[in-house]
């Protein structure tokens, strides 16, 4: 389903990366490069690095990283596909038609009708709530208490009591297969073809770009279902879509604050808080998780007060934890839910639940402490064991280490006798031995010195492509011991040696984000500031030594033993590098 190599580098010669990213974040020069604030954290200091020469941006301080592709991929949440699309359209690049998949154009052309759809359908009950026939859908959102503009903002609508959306959408041109494809309508024998929605005020739900993909229902007084919402379809995931996200994008808020309902964020976003999303009448799921904590690192969760508002909220808070995402809890009691506590405390209160929101992990353990006796002394080992288990499923070291003070301090108890029982369950369980390496996680760090030089090598030849020939005699693909690396090196060098070396091209070598931005890595290393070109050949010579000691000694270690005699003349010829000297373009 991927496009051929040569099409794909085409796209990338034709967009250069200042220029693109420069349409979404203004870029300043600085030196040889460009900088501006990294959009995929919160930043204060401009540390996103963009190379005109290699064609890759970079973050010195978040880490994200990539070509031009990744870019629009990690900014926008769009596929490989969509991105190269995109660029190609950017360009006036034509891209075959005839390939299959999901993204092949036929299947584009469906999604993109069933999404004109959606969006006659939203036209269409936008109107009727402002005609005679809505009237009782807008007064029962003014009882409500939303003014017109919020009503305007969301889009809200009206779907009247026979239905008659089938027939307009039939006059606009929709099939009836589309109709049904679309969620809007269902089929039965009896009435064939008829409107999903009616005699309810409806919500428009929108995708990441603001596209109508389906609609939550809601009936006017009492009735089951209270909320009726489109079915999944193609263009309609519940799992990695929020209610109102466009807008909390668009808000560039430090944080967002996921609620469970649509009138709850529609509330807050009338009281202000225009960071709010909800999920989409299902539970917090891990595909929302990501794609928020691609514009956030906090979120805070403003769910019902409830015994289930309660349980979602621990479920949504390990989701976080898993995604990295700090998480709080917003305390609304003795109210219901947001817009209920707005409506009766208005917002300068709810202002202050929130920067009195307690940490999730806090708040459940405080969940969990209701269930046992305090006065029972069995309880209470219980009690601290169930938190120690809940510590002990907890993958980073730093963070564990964190709450196991925090726990005890809260608990009562001493960090030590906490730490302990931690460690208890966790050899209980074994979940330790199954941590995975994150991102720059304690593996990482640990070979740090035998990869820097790796890294270093490689942005040196990004930069002086035409050092190779003094290099090519001295170091091999082989001398790189990291496996991205040595992958990424072996293409490399053969692109240098054809005159086509791009680094932008090694991103698009790999599909997964977290090697893509090691890729970047690779190519972007900060070259600590040498100006003096006589100081960065010296530089460099040290780099090589390093590179080439490292792997010696990867060599020595790894398994087949090495001949004594191999060593020494491999030492020798190590100490030989010393001696060398490369000469850097003018
Ligand atoms: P709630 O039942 O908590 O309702 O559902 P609410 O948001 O307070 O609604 P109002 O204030 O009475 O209008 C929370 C969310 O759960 C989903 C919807 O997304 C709703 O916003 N839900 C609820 C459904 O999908 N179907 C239902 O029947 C009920
Ligand atoms: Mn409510």
């Amino acid at each position: 389903m991927y496009y051929p190599q040569e099409l794909i580098d085409q796209v990338q010669q034709n967009n250069d990366i200042v220029d693109v990213i420069n349409e979404y974040i203004p870029l300043t020069k600085k030196g040889a490069n460009y900088v501006c604030l990294c959009p995929f954290h919160q930043d204060s200091n401009p540390s996103l690095m963009v190379s005109r020469q290699k064609q890759l941006f970079k973050c010195f301080a978040c880490g994200e990283g990539g070509n031009v592709i990744t870019f629009l991929q990690k900014y926008d949440s769009k596929t490989f596909v969509e991105a190269v699309q995109t660029l190609a359209e950017r360009a006036g690049i034509k891209l075959p038609e005839n390939y299959s998949g999901e993204y092949s154009k036929e299947n584009q052309d469906k999604k993109q009708r069933l999404i004109e759809c959606n969006t006659e359908a939203a036209r269409y009950f936008y109107a009727l709530l402002r005609s005679s026939e809505g009237k009782k859908g807008f007064d029962y959102f003014k009882k409500r208490e939303l003014s017109d503009e919020t009503m305007k903002k969301f889009g809200l609508g009206f779907a009247d009591i026979n239905g008659n959306l089938v027939a307009h959408l039939k006059k606009q041109g929709f099939t009836d297969k589309e109709i049904l494809d679309s969620g809007l309508g269902t089929h039965d024998e009896r009435n064939g073809l008829r409107s999903k929605f009616w005699n309810r005020v409806m919500f428009p739900i929108k995708n990441q770009a603001g596209k109508v993909i389906g609609f939550g229902g809601r009936v006017l007084g009492d009735g089951e279902p209270k909320y009726l919402n489109s079915p999944e379809t193609s263009i309609f995931n519940k799992s990695t879509n929020l209610y109102a996200f466009d807008l909390a994008k668009a808000s560039r808020s430090q944080y967002f604050i996921l609620c469970e309902g649509y009138m709850d964020v529609i509330a807050l976003h009338q009281a202000g808080f225009n960071m709010a999303v909800a999920s989409l009448g299902t539970a917090f799921t891990p595909g929302q998780a990501n794609i928020i904590r691609r514009y956030a690192k906090d979120i805070y969760l403003s769910y019902d007060s409830d015994g289930p508002g309660v349980k979602a909220a621990i479920r949504a808070a390990k989701i976080c934890r898993e995604f990295n995402l700090s998480c709080k809890v917003i305390n609304m009691s003795p109210y219901k839910d947001p817009d209920e506590f707005i409506k009766a405390l208005g917002k300068e209160e709810y202002q202050k639940r929130i920067d009195e929101a307690k940490n999730a992990f806090i708040f459940e353990i405080g969940v969990l402490r209701k269930q046992y006796d305090p006065s029972d002394p069995d309880e209470n080992t219980r009690y601290d064991m169930e938190v120690a288990a809940l510590l002990s499923e907890m993958k980073d070291e730093v963070a564990r280490t964190n709450y196991i003070k925090a726990c005890a301090k809260e608990m009562g108890i001493t960090e030590s006798s906490l730490s302990s029982m931690v460690a208890k369950e966790a050899s209980k369980n074994r979940r330790f031995a199954q941590t995975p390496v994150l991102k720059n996680g304690i593996h990482e760090k640990k070979d740090d010195s035998a990869v820097k030089p790796q890294q270093l090598m490689l942005t040196y030849l990004a930069e002086y492509p035409s050092i190779y020939p003094q290099i090519e005699n001295i170091i091999t693909p082989e001398d790189f011991t990291d496996a991205t690396y040595r992958e990424v090196a072996v293409k490399f060098f053969e692109d240098v040696r054809n005159g086509v070396a791009s680094p932008a091209r090694m991103v698009s070598m790999f599909e997964d984000e977290e090697i893509q931005n090691k890729v970047s890595d690779m190519f972007t290393s900060y070259l600590n500031g040498i100006e003096k070109k006589e100081e960065k050949e010296n530089a460099l010579v040290d780099i090589i030594y390093r590179l080439k000691a490292n792997a010696l000694e990867e060599m020595k270690n790894g398994t087949g033993a090495l001949d004594p005699a191999v060593f020494m003349k491999k030492k020798k010829e190590l100490m030989e590098i010393r001696r060398i000297k490369i000469q850097l373009p003018e």
